[in-house]
This record gives structure tokens, sequence and C-alpha cells, in this order.
């Protein structure tokens, strides 16, 4: 067998090793739970405060879906389309440009990631419904996808119909690797985010990502000078503190989120050294047809 078999075998069964040594990043902690249970998973989420990289951690599943498997299929979606073209397209962008290898076989555009080699068959599209549609044609954003692989991927989960879940799961009924990966801040206590939190809990693997200043475990990535200003200012209990400060679902019928909704700044987050890059060599040669033998 090839080094690059070897190596894409690899990164399939540990997909922390692909994400320090294809894409140069180092996960946090929370982000490598979830990279761990990604071979082992049909259903992963991330229940989480706003910023920690939640969206990051979706884009490496993604790139390491489409290297390690044959002929996949990767089917994105979020809250809208500028939502989507914002947050998850660019990241997969950036982190495709810390790739020589990904650089060299696949195509991004605006809508749709392919691989050179099989743009029919082994793709990422990203997926919207219009503004205005029903809960059908928002169920539609996902459905009528089967594939041997096959993967559905959900960011800005708090917020979306449960329609579109049920698109998604009906994807899983067939195929031999399929799997639904999903990250949110806790926005509403109904829905896909809430039911893998509470009724569906046995069935998905769920990390949960607080900014609590007061939280060992906290990320490291969210200002905890932002953090507590966020609590001084409105109140532990303000039901948008809950969500995008403590990741916690606000209590049910509690009164809507009063603060503005502003992003976190990153500025002063911490900064993490990146690994040596240590890219196989030859890979540009022999992927994919490396990737065949490596299954
Ligand atoms: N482990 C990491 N190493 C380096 N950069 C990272 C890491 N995790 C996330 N980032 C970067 O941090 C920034 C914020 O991450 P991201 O957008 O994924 O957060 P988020 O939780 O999705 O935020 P939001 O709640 O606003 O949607 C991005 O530029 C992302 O690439
Ligand atoms: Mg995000």
């Amino acid at each position: 067998m090839s080094q690059a078999s070897d190596t894409i075998r690899r990164w399939r069964e540990d997909p922390i090793a692909f994400v320090r040594e294809c894409l140069k990043a180092e996960p946090d902690g929370w982000q490598a739970d979830m990279l761990a249970a990604f071979p082992t998973h049909r259903r992963i989420g991330a229940r989480a405060s706003k910023g920690p990289g939640k969206t990051a951690v979706l884009s490496w599943m993604i790139w390491n879906f489409l290297v390690t498997r044959l002929h996949p299929k990767i089917a994105c979606t979020s809250i809208s389309g500028d939502n989507l073209s914002d947050g998850l397209w660019t990241e997969l962008a950036k982190w495709q440009h810390n790739s020589p290898l990904l650089l060299s076989q696949f195509t991004w555009s605006k809508t749709r990631i392919v691989c050179k080699h099989h743009e029919e068959t082994w793709w990422c599209s990203a997926r919207n419904w219009s503004k205005g549609a029903d809960s059908t044609q928002q169920a539609d954003t996902l459905a009528g996808l089967h594939a041997d692989n096959l993967m559905f991927v959900i960011d800005e989960v708090g917020s979306i119909p449960e329609s579109v879940m049920v698109a998604a799961e009906a994807g899983l009924a067939t195929g031999k690797d399929t799997k639904i990966v999903m990250a949110g801040n806790p926005t509403m206590t109904s829905g896909p985010l809430w039911r893998a939190c509470t009724t569906d809990r046995e069935q998905w693997h769920m990390t949960e990502i607080t900014s609590d200043p007061d939280d060992p475990k906290r990320s490291s990535r969210v200002d905890v000078k932002w953090a507590k200003e966020q609590i001084e200012r409105f109140g532990k209990e303000n039901p948008w503190v809950l969500v995008n400060v403590f990741g916690r679902f606000r209590r049910r019928r509690s009164t809507p989120c009063s603060a503005p909704m502003t992003a976190p700044d990153r500025s002063s987050a911490s900064a993490r050294p990146a690994p040596t890059p240590t890219p196989p060599r030859s890979w540009a040669s022999t992927w994919p047809a490396s990737a065949t033998t490596a299954r």
C-alpha cells in the first residue's frame, strides 16, 4: 500500500491529525472532541456560545469527508444564503488555502466545491431557500439526496426550521457512510438543536461550549473581557446573555433577547501557534487514485 493511501486511511480514522497535517490548524479542546467523534458517529452537533469556532470545525469535517471518502456528496445549509456564504463557505475557502493538496485537487466556487477529477460525483454544495419559502420549500433544501457517502451540514442550527432536519434525516435512510453534523447557538427552545439536546439526546454526539468567564473549560477564543461586559451590562439571566455568552437555552416562555446582536471582538482572543506543516509528499500526483486503495 502506498504512503498516500496509508495517510488517507489515517486521516479518515483520525480527523484531528488531518486538521493538523493537512489544514495546519490546532483544534481547541472541544473542537478536538467533535473531530474525535466524527469517524464513529452519524449525528454530531455543537451547542455553543457566540464565536468559539463552530463554523471552523464544520468546515474541517467537510474537508475531511471530501478527502477521505470516495465520491462523497455533501449538502450544506444555514439560516440564510448570506450567512452561509459569509460563514461556512468562507471558512471552507480559508482552510483550503492552507493546503497544497486541497488547492490542487478541489475547485472552490461560490456555491460548489468539486473534485477536479470527478466534478459530477464528488462535491459539496451550498444550499438555501428563498425568502418567503414555506416549510415544504425549506425542506426541499436538503431533500432528495442519496449516496453511499453522504453528509448534511447545518450551520446556525439553533434557528433552523424542523422541516429542514426532517429532510436531512431522510437522507440517512440509505447509503453506507451517512452523517448529519450541525452547530449553533441555542436560540430557540424548539427545533432540531433543542431536540438534539433534550428528547433526542441519545441519538446525538453533542458538544457544549460556553464563554462563561468563571468556567475553567470556557472557550479561550472568545474574549473574556467581552463576556464579562455583557454579563455586567445585561445580567446573568438575560436571555441574550444566556444564549450568546453561556451557550445555554433560555428558559421557556422568557422574554425575547433584549441586547443587540453584536459579534464579539476577536482581536484580543488568544492566538494559537500553528504546528509545523508536515504535508505528505507526492500528493498531487497520487490523489485521488490513492484514495481508492485506501479503503
Ligand atoms: N482552532 C482554531 N485555530 C485557528 N483559527 C480558528 C480556530 N477555530 C476557529 N478559528 C477561527 O476563529 C474565527 C471564528 O471562528 P468561527 O467563525 O468558526 O466561530 P463561530 O463559533 O462560528 O462564530 P459565530 O457564533 O459568530 O457564528 C474564524 O476566523 C475561524 O477560522
Ligand atoms: Mg459561525
